[in-house]
């Protein structure tokens, strides 16, 4: 309970479950692995490009660097948003982790792997600069944290946030994603990746990247991933970035889901907006969080307090479904739907095609 309090500091003045919302989630409202990496936006991005590709031989030269320059259309650098190319290795998937080695041919800054992910965060590399982030970001990444995340912690949002569970809202979601299943799919804000190892083993996604800022949540997905066996490496990459800038390239990812992340992340705006200039066109968001309306509004000063809380902790509340799909709608998406179980929100929202 103390470490709820910690991440949702309003949760020590609130009852520990809500039932009656007024909605409920079974009503809907509203190099291989570089390769691997591309070949989704190969098929999405560029239908003729790829029957293209298909009905001509290898050995055309203006084929040939076609089929390059969408092979590196998705890694980015943070710092410009060009391309990253691969130097000398096969690929940045989990199989591939230690020797994966970037470059941005812009700024000329490289980016390696580390043995279980590859840090795009814009200050990889650095060695005396630091830069705390706010107390939501810092939080998670914490060694204990990581470490409880998946034994107890994940669990407990159930009992006070009406979240359904991982499996459950794998289903629900799995709805949002059917106009892009066989693309790619970033889960953004991973953590220790239950929801990343869901869709690698699904099969559902050409590519998974798992992305997180936190590096010890990074280094547990990747122990969960050691302990399974046969499990698909090669469709997974773990990726350290900040949500606010993200290392893809624009209008590249068909998918991007953020679980139980939105109230963590220091701006929702500037991530939702990333999250909508990475996105091609008609390129999925689906998220969940939580919203503190019914019963809750009565709470004295909540408009008030949450200011406060947000200043302190950097956690954002939200105190209406109307907040999330103005947020949506601010940052170029549309069509934006949700499906609520007490505070449980899990909202989804497309770039226009
Ligand atoms: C409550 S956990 C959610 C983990 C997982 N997605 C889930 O559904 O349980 C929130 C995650 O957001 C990540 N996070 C917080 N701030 C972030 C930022 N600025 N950029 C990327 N990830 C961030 C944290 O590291 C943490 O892993």
């Amino acid at each position: 309970m103390a470490t709820l309090i910690m991440s949702n500091p309003s949760l020590a003045f609130l009852p520990s479950r809500l039932r009656n919302s007024r909605h409920c989630f079974f009503e809907p409202r509203g190099a291989r692995i570089f390769d691997k990496l591309v070949s989704a936006v190969k098929a999405r991005a560029a239908s003729s490009s790829t029957a293209f590709v298909e009905t001509k031989p290898p050995t055309d030269p203006i084929l040939v660097e076609k089929e390059a320059s969408t092979r590196e259309n998705i890694l980015a650098c943070p710092i410009c948003y060009e391309l990253l190319t691969s130097i000398g290795n096969p690929g940045i998937s989990l199989e591939f982790a230690t020797g994966s080695n970037l470059q941005c041919r812009t700024c000329k800054k490289s980016y390696s792997g580390n043995g279980t992910h590859l840090d795009l965060t814009v200050a990889s590399g650095a060695k005396d600069y630091g830069e705390p982030m706010p107390a939501s970001t810092e939080l998670f990444r914490f060694p204990l944290v990581s470490f409880l995340y998946e034994r107890g912690w994940r669990q407990s949002f159930s009992v006070w946030g009406g979240f359904p569970g991982p499996e459950k809202e794998f289903e629900l979601m799995k709805d949002f994603l059917k106009p892009v299943l066989g693309g790619n799919i970033v889960d953004a804000s991973c953590g220790s990746g239950l929801f990343s190892r869901l869709f690698a083993k699904s099969g559902l996604f050409s590519l998974v990247v798992a992305l997180d800022y936190s590096e010890n949540m990074l280094q547990q997905c990747y122990e969960f991933v050691k302990q399974e066996e046969n499990f698909p490496k090669g469709s997974l990459s773990l990726v350290r970035a900040d949500i606010s800038r993200l290392p893809f390239v624009s209008s590249s990812v068909d998918a991007v889901h953020a679980g139980a992340a939105l109230h963590c992340w220091p701006s929702p705006s500037a991530a939702v907006a990333e999250i909508s200039r990475v996105l091609r066109p008609g390129g999925v968001f689906v998220a969940t969080t939580y919203i503190l309306d019914g019963p809750y509004a009565f709470i004295p000063l909540l408009r008030t307090l949450r200011q406060n809380i947000r200043e302190i902790s950097g956690s954002c509340i939200f105190v209406s479904e109307r907040e999330l799909a103005d947020l949506c709608r601010a940052c170029g998406l549309v069509g934006f739907t949700c499906i609520r179980n007490g505070p449980f929100v899990m909202i989804s929202a497309s770039k226009p095609s």
